[in-house]
């Protein structure tokens, strides 16, 4: 740990998958392996009660750091280490993914559901405890004692989520990996469930790992963003000094991409081309062929992380320097 303050130090990590075709196939084609580098050399600090926020396209690697984070797949390289929690044990994280009816067991009823891992950790003593804390669980989330008897099916993705949030938190993390946790949902019910995880990071001091495609709904929950390009963070800094001074290319163009609600009718910028394939990576800086303003070092020399101005880092050739 580099200072007590953190709740989460990620240093240098990489994870690489092999995507080769089965070993006869390649035999017969005469085909070599082949590796996907999902995650590279990602660096970033998460400090105690913050919350940061990963955000990127679809395909550039948000997922493989939550489960990487959470210890759902072995890192190639680098490091990952949890501060210690309130109780002197390491800390420990809690996942909320993105599909709330994937992730929650149909044939279970809620209560059970969310009774599970106050078993398994042997949170509390005997049924009635255990009842009485899934019901304080249900009420957190803004659910009703009564809600524990029923079925997952029975509750719209809104209250899904709150399900889910409710199960997580009924381990007592002090750290939640959230993959997405409003993109299944319409914009209306995002908003609900974005204000109940702000309330209970308030309430409980919760430290977030923050994922999503949308710059616009982080906005308001992160307190520092890393924006992420093809596996690797091209820009991280504290959300205000994100938003008031883009400095990446790229994050200038996810800013552009965000519905306007002061001139909704503005001329908005898109942006150009699909993310290049990982399998495939561009030469150079991997965001040169979509980059409005990438000259011939860029085409040829990945470009360093680096401090960047105002505070955060940047890996961008182009960007003035301090
Ligand atoms: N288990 C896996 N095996 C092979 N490739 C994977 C695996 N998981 C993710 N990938 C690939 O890694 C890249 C990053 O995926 P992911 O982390 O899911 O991105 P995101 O969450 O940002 O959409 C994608 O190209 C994806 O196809
Ligand atoms: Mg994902």
């Amino acid at each position: 740990m580099r200072s007590a303050r953190n709740a989460l130090e990620v240093d240098q990590l990489s994870r690489v998958f092999d995507v080769s075709a089965p070993w006869l196939n390649r035999m017969i084609d005469r085909k070599p392996k082949r590796y996907l580098r999902a995650v590279q050399d990602v660096t970033f600090v998460v400090e105690r009660g913050k919350c940061l926020a990963l955000v990127g396209e679809s395909g550039c690697g948000k997922s493989t750091v939550a489960r990487l984070v959470t210890g759902l797949y072995r890192p190639s390289e680098g490091a990952i280490v949890f501060g210690p929690s309130s109780d002197g044990r390491p800390m420990e994280a809690q996942m909320i993914f993105q599909d709330p009816h994937a992730s929650l067991n149909p044939r279970w009823r809620v209560g059970d559901i969310i009774a599970e891992p106050i078993r398994e950790f042997g949170l509390r003593e005997g049924s009635d405890a255990i009842d009485g804390r899934v019901a304080e669980l249900l009420h957190t989330v803004g659910l009703s004692p009564d809600d524990a008897k029923r079925f997952p099916h029975e509750f719209s993705g809104g209250q899904r989520q709150r399900i889910s949030i409710a199960r997580a938190l009924a381990s007592e993390p002090e750290f939640l990996v959230c993959d997405e946790p409003t993109s299944a949902l319409d914009v209306s019910v995002q908003a609900q469930i974005l204000n109940l995880m702000r309330k209970l990071q308030d309430e409980l001091g919760l430290t977030y790992l923050f994922i999503s495609h949308n710059l616009a709904v982080v906005r308001h929950m992160a307190d520092r963003i890393a924006v992420m390009y093809l596996g690797r963070i091209v820009e991280a800094a504290d959300t205000e000094a994100l938003f008031a001074n883009p400095q990446h290319p790229y994050t200038q163009l996810l800013l552009q991409t965000i519905p306007d609600v002061v001139s909704p009718n503005r001329n908005r910028q898109m942006m150009g081309g699909e993310p290049p394939s990982p399998l495939e990576p561009p030469t150079g800086c991997a965001f040169h062929p979509r980059c409005p303003i990438a000259t011939e070092i860029c085409q040829s020399i990945a470009p360093d992380v680096r401090p960047r101005q105002g505070g955060g880092t940047i890996a961008c050739h182009l960007a003035s320097r301090d």
